[in-house]
């Protein structure tokens, strides 16, 4: 027992000690363990961003993800969330049922090539500061495949992952989905301490998916927990393929200033298959 707990003993009696060094004690150890790679206090800071007039913050701007990160500085954004378009899952499963609702409008969304997702990858990396993050948003099937490849040859390496427990049982053959990963990459020199601030983030989380607004609806409190983990207020965070805004959302929640953009119509879209309620 730790000397904290033992001096709470002497105050709080048998029962309430006993529940103090179940409960502390772990999380005490935790720190002690972690001290050396663990701060709370950020050590890194974002360069004023000057932004042209036709990228305004905060808003749903409708234009290509590339063009806008391509006018973007280097070494300048603290956090980008990446959520690609990918074609590959249905090319390869062939589900066979692409016409319902749902996934009818999935299919009809602007699909990225390997290729595009590679070069969206590369221009992430060289907007973020030095050890700033990428959060990649994945499925089983590219996790387990060829996500890797996207960043290879840039500054970016894989530091963590989180998996959102959907709380929505999705199709599958053998398994059926109920998850999704968000990989956390991080751009050179690789560290935590001083830049990743929060100790409260479990590596499962669970957060009903939302079946409004679009098919690929991300969840805003992860999303918003990761924000405050690497950012400070009023920082810049990018999504350049924001789908239903989620990450924006978020960021509202947060105080941290939004830039992203989507090439598609998503609500035109979603109004016409009479999908999203
Ligand atoms: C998986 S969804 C993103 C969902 C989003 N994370 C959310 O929480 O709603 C991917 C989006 O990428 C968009 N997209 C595809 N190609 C794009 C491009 N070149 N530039 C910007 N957006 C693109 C699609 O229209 C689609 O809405």
């Amino acid at each position: 027992m730790c000397r904290v707990a033992r001096d709470l003993f002497s105050r709080v009696g048998m029962q309430g000690a006993e529940w103090m060094t179940r409960n502390l004690e772990p999380m005490m150890s935790f720190d002690r363990a972690t001290a050396g790679v663990f701060s709370g206090v950020r050590a890194v800071e974002c360069p004023p961003v000057q932004l042209p007039p036709d990228l305004p913050l905060n808003t749903r701007l409708k234009m290509d993800g590339l063009e806008l990160l391509g006018k973007l500085s280097g070494d300048s954004v603290a956090a980008v969330f990446f959520d690609p378009q990918f074609r590959g899952v249905y090319d390869k499963l062939k589900y066979g049922n692409e016409k319902t609702s749902r996934n009818h409008v999935r299919v009809e969304l602007p699909q990225m090539s390997e290729a595009a997702i590679t070069e969206f990858t590369k221009e992430i990396a060289r907007v973020l500061i030095p050890s700033g993050h990428l959060f990649l948003w994945v499925d089983k099937f590219h996790l387990c495949s060829d996500f890797r490849n996207w960043s290879e040859g840039t500054r970016l390496s894989v530091v963590d992952m989180v998996t959102w427990d959907k709380e929505i049982v999705g199709l599958g053959y053998r398994t059926r989905h109920r998850s999704e990963f968000c990989v956390v990459l991080q751009k050179e020199p690789r560290r935590a301490k001083g830049v990743w601030t929060a100790r409260n983030i479990p590596d499962v989380w669970a957060e009903r998916m939302r079946r409004k607004n679009h098919p690929h609806n991300k969840p805003v409190e992860l999303q918003g927990e990761l924000i405050e983990a690497v950012t400070a207020e009023n920082d810049l965070v990018v999504d350049p393929a924001a789908g239903s805004f989620s990450v924006l959302e978020a960021c509202l929640q947060r105080g941290r200033n939004f830039l992203g953009c989507d090439v598609a119509e998503l609500n035109v879209l979603a109004e016409r298959d009479g999908v999203m309620v």
